[in-house]
């Protein structure tokens, strides 16, 4: 149907009901408008509170919102507090039409840039940052939870991973996504996962006959990034103390933790 049309329409049915108002008004005291009375002109409304009306369906109906009609009410349109109070998120300076349908409260749109409204419900995510600043500290949150209310992006909708093999699922590993430059992760990561920045030390590892080839780096390099053991957490101090007096680094002998001399290959020599 044209536009034009159905505003014709419109004006015909309104003019039509007018008629009988006025026609009901020479016989009765007062002509009452219903809620029945609404869907024969207005489709859109009654639509979206039949789709996705939520509360506003289910609690009350459209003149519980619209008190009166044109002309005799000039303006019928409420505001949210008539009804809506006592919550930080009420008493937002943001226009609540900006984000919320009334016949479709939950079906939420978000364009500009949201924090302040996020934060009013989610205090913990804008916390994380503020004590762990990042880059992704500055941004909206709506700059990654874009679009739809409850959306989570993939890191790699912004990022490239680290190696060909990792994937979306091992970032969480090492970062959150609200505090990124804190990099900590559990004792189960796969060296593997390591190996993707340092391969050369992967290599001489895995290449080691010695018992730490076995070992993961995680369990050495525990939890934190740039964590470096000492070598006597794990053995003390293993031998005659008159030898440790003499020697005191272990890597004198033994080298490096990743390569130990290539040991036990020397020991058989
Ligand atoms: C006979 C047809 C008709 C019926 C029945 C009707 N409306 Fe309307 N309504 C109109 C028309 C036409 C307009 C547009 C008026 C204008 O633009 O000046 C309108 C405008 C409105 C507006 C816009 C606010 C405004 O003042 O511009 C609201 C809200 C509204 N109607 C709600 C309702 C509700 C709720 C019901 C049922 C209780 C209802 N209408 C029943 C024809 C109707
Ligand atoms: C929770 C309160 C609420 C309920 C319930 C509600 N409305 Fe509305 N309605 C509003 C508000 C607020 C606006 C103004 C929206 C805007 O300006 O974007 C509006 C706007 C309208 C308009 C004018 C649209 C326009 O573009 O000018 C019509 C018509 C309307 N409503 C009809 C209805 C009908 C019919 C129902 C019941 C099926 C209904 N409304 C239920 C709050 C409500
Ligand atoms: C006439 C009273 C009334 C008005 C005006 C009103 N609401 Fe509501 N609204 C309710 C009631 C009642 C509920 C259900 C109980 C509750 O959540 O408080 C509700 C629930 C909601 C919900 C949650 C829906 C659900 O099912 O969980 C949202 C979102 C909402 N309203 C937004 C708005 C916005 C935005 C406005 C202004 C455009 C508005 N309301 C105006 C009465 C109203
Ligand atoms: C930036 C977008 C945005 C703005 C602006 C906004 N809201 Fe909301 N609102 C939301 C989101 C998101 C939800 C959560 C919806 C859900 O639970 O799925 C919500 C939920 C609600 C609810 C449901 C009940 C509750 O507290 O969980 C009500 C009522 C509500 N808003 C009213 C308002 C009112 C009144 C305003 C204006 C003062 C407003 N909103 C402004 C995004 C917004
Ligand atoms: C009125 C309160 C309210 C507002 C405002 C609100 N949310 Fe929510 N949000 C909720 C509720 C309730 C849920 C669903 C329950 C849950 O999973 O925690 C949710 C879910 C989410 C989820 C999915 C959580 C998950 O684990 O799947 C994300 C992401 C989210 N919101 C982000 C935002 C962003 C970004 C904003 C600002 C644009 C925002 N929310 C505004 C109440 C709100
Ligand atoms: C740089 C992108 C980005 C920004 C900015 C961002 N988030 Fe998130 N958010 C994510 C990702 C990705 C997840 C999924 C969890 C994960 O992988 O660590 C998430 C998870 C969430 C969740 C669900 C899990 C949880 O931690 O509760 C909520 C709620 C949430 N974010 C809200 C927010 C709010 C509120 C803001 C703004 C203060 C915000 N986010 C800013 C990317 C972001
Ligand atoms: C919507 C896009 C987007 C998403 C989703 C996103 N990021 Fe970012 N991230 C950025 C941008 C933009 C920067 C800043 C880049 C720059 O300035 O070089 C950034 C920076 C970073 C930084 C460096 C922070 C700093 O302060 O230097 C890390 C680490 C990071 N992101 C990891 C992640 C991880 C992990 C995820 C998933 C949990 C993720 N990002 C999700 C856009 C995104
Ligand atoms: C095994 C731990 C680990 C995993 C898994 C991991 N990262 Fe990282 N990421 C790091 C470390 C460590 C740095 C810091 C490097 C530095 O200091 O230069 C970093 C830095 C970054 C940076 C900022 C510097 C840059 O390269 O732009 C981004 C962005 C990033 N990671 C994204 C990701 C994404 C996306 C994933 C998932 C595909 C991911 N990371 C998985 C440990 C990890
Ligand atoms: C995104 C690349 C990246 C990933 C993934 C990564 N690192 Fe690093 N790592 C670096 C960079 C860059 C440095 C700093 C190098 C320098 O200073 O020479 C570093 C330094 C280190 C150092 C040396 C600290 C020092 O003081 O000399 C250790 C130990 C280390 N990483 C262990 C690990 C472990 C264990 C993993 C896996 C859980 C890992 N790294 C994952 C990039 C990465
Ligand atoms: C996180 C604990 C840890 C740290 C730190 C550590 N080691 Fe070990 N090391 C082990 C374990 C476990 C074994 C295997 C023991 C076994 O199976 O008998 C081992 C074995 C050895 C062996 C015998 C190798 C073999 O193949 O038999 C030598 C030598 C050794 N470590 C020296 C060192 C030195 C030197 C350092 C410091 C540079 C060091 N370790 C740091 C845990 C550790
Ligand atoms: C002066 C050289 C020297 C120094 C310094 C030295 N080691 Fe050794 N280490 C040896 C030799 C040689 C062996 C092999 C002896 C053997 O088979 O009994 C050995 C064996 C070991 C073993 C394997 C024991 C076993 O039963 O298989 C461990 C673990 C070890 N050293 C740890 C350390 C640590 C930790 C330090 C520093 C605190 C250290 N060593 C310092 C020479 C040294
Ligand atoms: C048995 C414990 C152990 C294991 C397993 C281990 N490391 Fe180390 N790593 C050390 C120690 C101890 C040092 C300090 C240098 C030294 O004394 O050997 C070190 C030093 C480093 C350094 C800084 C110096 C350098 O060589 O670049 C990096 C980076 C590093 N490790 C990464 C890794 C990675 C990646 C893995 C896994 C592939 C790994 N480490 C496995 C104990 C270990």
């Amino acid at each position: 149907m044209l536009k034009y049309q159905m505003k014709k329409l419109m004006v015909a049915t309104f003019a039509i009901a007018l008629v009988a108002c006025l026609g009901s008004v020479a016989f009765a005291e007062q002509a009452v408008l219903t809620v029945a009375d609404c869907g024969k002109c207005h489709s859109v409304q009654p639509a979206q509170i039949a789709a996705n009306g939520a509360s506003h369906q289910t609690e009350i109906d459209c003149q519980a919102c619209h008190e009166g009609h044109r002309p005799s009410s000039a303006n019928n349109i409420p505001q949210c507090n008539n009804c809506h109070e006592g919550s930080a998120h009420y008493e937002l300076k943001e226009d609540c039409l900006g984000c919320h349908n009334p016949h479709q409260p939950l079906n939420v749109t978000l364009t500009g840039e949201h924090k302040t409204v996020c934060v009013s419900c989610h205090a913990g995510p804008n916390k994380e940052m503020v004590a762990s600043p990042s880059k992704h500290a500055t941004f909206a949150c709506n700059f990654c939870h874009a679009d739809t209310h409850g959306n989570i992006p993939s890191c790699l909708d912004c990022h490239q991973p680290h190696s060909e093999s990792m994937t979306q699922a091992n970032c969480s590993t090492c970062h959150q996504a609200h505090k990124p430059l804190e990099l900590t992760y559990p004792a189960s990561t796969g060296s593997q996962l390591c190996a993707a920045c340092h391969d050369s030390v992967f290599a001489t590892l895995s290449a080691s006959p010695a018992k730490h080839s076995q070992i993961a780096c995680a369990t050495c390099h525990a939890s934190k990034h740039k964590t470096v053991p000492q070598c006597n957490d794990c053995h003390g101090l293993p031998h005659a103390q008159s030898m440790h007096d003499r020697f005191p680094k272990c890597g004198e002998c033994h080298n490096v933790a990743h390569d130990l001399n290539n040991w036990p290959v020397k020991k058989k020599k």
